[in-house]
């Protein structure tokens, strides 16, 4: 068997065959590896370019797939695509000096153009791939919006039953409808992201229902191919930076392994630095990590103090609060492979308000590439890591965009109407006061001559 699961805490393995979401022994994250040598792997990351002229074969149309030999789990006839990962990577000027970069240095990596609006999808379809593999029938998550709306959408394609866990209200509506419509099963549970994925956790092997969270190591080798398509646009030219929103700490954790299996394998010789960016209101990562020191230490992660804290949250009770609603998580499930990830890529974590997150995405969206809340944490981070002098502005930053502006509409249309109601239930109670940024909509009556007035000026 070429590939396998392994603990990332004890190291002990498992067939690929086995539907686990962590080590039965200890507990640990898994992995997904494999035994390159005996696997065809490319000599240059060039040769994926050979892909682009086959774009009638399904697993060379999909940006995640056309990765294969880099995720090499499953035989290629097996893979469930839908052509996911036809994404972009924007060279930004227009947003450029806003984080106080030089025009040609900041890049968009636009992960709305999934199919269904997230990079979800990216993990998704390997996920799905898995689950058929196994000959699983129903598949469940829990999610702030984003891997419902996957999932719901890769199931209705893949003849799986979904059922996703919701927080109540918690999901921004453009989501919710995505579940809806697919026609996952809706359990809207009442209680926040934290206790559905408490909840889905218990009620999965209990019904001997596939979980797709990131706890699923096989998602996580889907969303590594976010790093080669960046790599790709560049012209495989390694970034400086990588600056992604940290919510359940998924992608941080695939990309750190993308680019630790790439330098291992040769394809690449320097990893990019990365930087994760939480939301103020829901920041575990930053806290532990830029506070009170939690490292991986090269596997030895110092537990009591991870225990203690996480402990102290319970015990306290604390809650997520941001309006950034798809990171607005406290008990990220994928902590130790962040850590890990972080230590692989000379890693930092910020986290950023939610009227700095407002603004940045409003910057966003004039640059022309719209996207919702969570997304704008990473140009609001690296605007951050801009002031402090950590990025340079000659450097190569790459932030990603997790997820498409109409997933959120009620964030945007709060922080662009000047309506004072969406001020008083949507952005005071979170702490935004200003909307520099808004492009207010103007009310004209319905006469020609008040139409040209307002628009002349
Ligand atoms: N951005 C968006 C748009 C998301 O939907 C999420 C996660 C993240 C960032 C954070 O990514 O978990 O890999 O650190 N959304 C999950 C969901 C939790 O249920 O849709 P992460």
């Amino acid at each position: 068997m070429t590939a396998y699961q392994k603990c990332i805490l004890c190291g002990e393995t498992h067939d690929i065959s086995e539907v686990l979401t962590s080590c039965p022994s200890c507990g640990g994250l898994l992995d997904v590896e494999y035994e390159w040598d005996k696997l065809p792997v490319p000599k240059s990351l060039k040769e994926f370019e050979k892909k682009w002229s086959e774009r009638s074969v399904p697993t060379s149309f999909s940006g995640v797939w056309r990765f294969h030999e880099l995720l090499p789990f499953v035989p290629k006839d097996k893979c469930k695509t839908i052509g996911e990962g036809q994404t972009v990577l924007q060279q930004a000027d227009k947003v450029a000096p806003y984080v106080g970069m030089n025009a040609g240095n900041l890049y968009l990596q636009y992960e709305g153009l999934n199919p269904s609006g997230s990079f979800k999808d990216n993990g998704m379809t390997a996920a799905l791939t898995h689950a058929n593999l196994v000959g699983a029938k129903r598949a469940a998550c829990a999610s702030t919006g984003n891997t419902s709306a996957s999932l719901a959408l890769y199931a209705s394609l893949t003849g799986l039953k979904s059922v996703v866990f919701v927080g109540s209200g918690k999901i921004a509506y453009g989501k919710l409808s995505q579940a809806l419509d697919y026609g996952a099963l809706t359990l809207q549970i009442d209680g926040d992201f934290d206790d559905a994925m408490a909840r889905v956790r218990e009620v999965c092997p209990k019904l001997g229902i596939y979980l797709v969270n990131s706890v699923n190591p096989f998602r996580l080798e889907g969303q590594k191919t976010i790093m080669f398509r960046v790599l790709e646009s560049l012209r495989w030219q390694v970034p400086d930076w990588i600056v992604v929103p940290g919510g359940n700490l998924g992608n941080s954790s695939s990309f750190g392994k993308a680019f630790h299996e790439l330098k291992e394998l040769g394809l690449i010789d320097r990893v990019p630095r990365l930087a994760v960016i939480n939301a103020h209101g829901a920041n575990t990562l930053y806290e532990m990590y830029e506070k009170n020191g939690a490292r991986w230490n090269g596997g030895n992660p110092d537990r009591p103090l991870i225990e203690g804290y996480f402990k102290r949250m319970n015990d306290e009770n604390r809650r997520a609060h941001t309006i950034a609603s798809a990171i607005e998580i406290n008990r990220p499930v994928n902590f130790d492979k962040c850590l890990r990830a972080l230590e692989w890529c000379n890693g930092l974590v910020r986290e950023v308000t939610d009227q700095q997150i407002l603004d940045a995405k409003a910057q966003i969206g004039q640059g022309g590439l719209g996207c919702e809340p969570a997304s704008a944490a990473s140009v609001a981070g690296a605007k951050l890591l801009r002031e402090e002098g950590v990025i340079a502005p000659s450097d190569r930053v790459v932030c990603i965009l997790t997820g498409h502006l109409l997933k959120d509409p009620t964030a945007t249309v709060a922080y662009h109407s000047g309506q004072k109601k969406y001020h008083d239930e949507v952005l005071a109670p979170r702490g935004v006061t200003t909307t520099q940024f808004a492009n207010n909509p103007v009310p004209v009556p319905n006469d020609v001559d008040a139409i040209v007035r307002a628009i002349e000026g």
